[in-house]
């Protein structure tokens, strides 16, 4: 019973936030596709993040651990933090519904995903 209340208090949190256009890292969508180039004998993936949110967001923060390119990343798009973390952007703001993009040169598809960024809702 009491799990039951906690519950449906939980899910309508959930609702209400949602309905309040609050949203989050997690609403950053990353998507990786091949771009059919080959730089340095490694093909190139484009990496487009989607701000899937009605806010902006910057200082957006992915996991990009791993990663390594054949080719230099464009620096006003993707710079590594640390080990496991990249800042996208320089930092500066994604849009609603805008998307940024960066591409790399490797054998292997990493996977990104959103670890932390600033909500500005106007
Ligand atoms: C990567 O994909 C995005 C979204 O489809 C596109 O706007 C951008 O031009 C692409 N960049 C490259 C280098 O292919």
């Amino acid at each position: 019973m009491f799990a039951k209340v906690a519950l449906s208090i939980l899910l309508l949190g959930c609702l209400f936030s949602q309905g309040m256009g609050q949203c989050s890292v997690q609403n950053l969508k990353i998507t990786t596709a091949p771009t059919g180039t080959v730089a340095n004998g490694k093909p190139v993936y484009n990496v487009t993040v989607t701000n899937a949110c009605a806010c902006g967001q910057s200082s957006v923060v992915i996991d990009c651990t791993g990663l390594q390119s054949a080719v230099p990343l464009d620096l006003a798009h993707v710079t590594k933090v640390d080990a496991t973390k990249c800042l996208l952007n320089n930092g500066d703001i994604i849009y609603p519904k805008e998307s940024t993009s960066f591409t790399y040169a490797w054998n292997q598809v990493f996977t990104f995903k959103p670890v932390d960024s600033q909500v500005s809702c106007s």
